[in-house]
């Protein structure tokens, strides 16, 4: 099949990251303090589940193997067992993910589980339910943790756990969350904040050098685990009485873009070269039809002929990516 999708600096880019709506329940702190607002006051239409499917038959027929399901919240979406389903039956289909905030993994863990889900990231800022409340809007942090065992209930392995490191927020609990993973099998990974075009004095305020984090577990114990060829973008460590891994995921590091495997498109059908720093290509013209395929196939090889070689985020470009929900992190 593959062709495959390459760019000028020769990396390859065997995932993508689908967003399926912008919507989200949460106020995040970071990212939508005052919850989803729509752009200009009405709703934008998302792609539907055949457009979903066209975008992954092209990406799949150019040797995508890993598809990540993304938000706002992606379980805010009525249809997602569904699109999990339709996806899983593609031909070569590939490896499905979902990166949820948890709000509703209680209730579908094992529907998404039956329907060819094959792994969960789910964001988890603290463990403590008053400060989860202060720093996500939402007072159900026990839920969610009830849902992660409903979730390995139904067969997932190794949950990644995402916690964005916030100083004078949750930077004091660091001893709480590594307690919590003694005996779990979850991957907790440590986010080093990113600074968006709407959060700037925040960034100012709460942004934690993940680095000296990661320097002080290297004394304690924790081993780096050598990254592979496919892996993300998250620096793993393991240590010996710990069942849970720990990944740090620090984009302010030099080389953080030079392992980039992925690409993104959002919910309304723009292909996205990085997290940071393009506008967008609209896909959603070649998403009409089946017979378009060939077509969108052209399109996003070419398109990726212009992938620039590092995010922006040193040279004070922060503000092209208002929050991260409107492309899926
Ligand atoms: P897997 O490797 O599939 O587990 O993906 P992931 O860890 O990247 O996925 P997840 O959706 O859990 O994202 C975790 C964090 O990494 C989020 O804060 C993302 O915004 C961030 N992230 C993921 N990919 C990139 C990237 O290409 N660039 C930057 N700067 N951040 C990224
Ligand atoms: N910096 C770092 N991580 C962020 N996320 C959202 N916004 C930011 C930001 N500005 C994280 C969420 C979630 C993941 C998808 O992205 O906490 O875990
Ligand atoms: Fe919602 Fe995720 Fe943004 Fe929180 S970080 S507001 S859960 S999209």
């Amino acid at each position: 099949s593959a062709t495959g999708l390459q760019d000028r600096f020769a990396r390859r880019f065997g995932y993508l990251r689908l967003s399926l709506t912008e919507v989200c329940n949460f106020r995040c702190s970071y990212c939508l303090p005052d919850g989803y607002r729509p752009a200009d006051g009405k709703r934008p239409g998302f792609l539907g589940r055949d457009e979903l499917l066209r975008v992954a038959r092209a990406f799949v027929a150019l040797g995508t193997t890993k598809i990540r399901l993304t938000g706002g919240e992606p379980s805010l979406r009525r249809d997602l067992t569904e699109i999990i389903a339709d996806l899983a039956a593609l031909p070569q289909a590939p490896r499905l993910a979902l990166t949820t905030n948890g709000y509703r993994l209680q209730a579908q863990a094992a529907a998404w589980r039956q329907a060819g889900l094959a792994q969960l990231n789910v964001s988890i800022d603290s463990l403590d339910p008053r400060e989860f409340a202060l720093i996500t809007g939402d007072s159900r942090l026990p839920q969610i943790l009830d849902g992660l065992e409903a979730a390995w209930a139904a067969g997932f392995g190794t949950i990644k756990v995402n916690t964005v490191l916030l100083k004078g927020l949750n930077d004091h609990a660091l001893g709480n969350f590594l307690a919590w993973i003694r005996d779990k099998p979850i991957q907790l990974r440590f986010i080093e904040l990113m600074q968006t075009g709407q959060r700037q004095a925040y960034f100012d305020r709460h942004h934690l050098d993940g680095t000296a984090l990661l320097a002080s577990l290297l004394n304690q114990g924790w081993q780096p685990v050598p990254r592979g060829v496919d892996d993300g973008p998250a620096q793993v460590l393991r240590h010996p009485d710990y069942v849970g891994e720990l990944g740090f995921i620090l984009p302010y590091s030099p080389d953080f873009c030079a392992s980039c495997n992925r690409l993104r498109v959002s919910a309304s059908g723009q292909l996205h070269l990085c997290l940071f720093g393009d506008g967008g290509i609209d896909l959603r013209d070649l998403l009409q039809a089946d017979a378009q395929q060939a077509d969108l196939m052209r399109r996003l090889q070419q398109a990726l002929q212009h992938k620039a070689r590092a995010h922006r985020l040193h040279q004070g470009n922060a503000g092209v990516r208002e929050h991260l929900a409107s492309i899926g992190g």
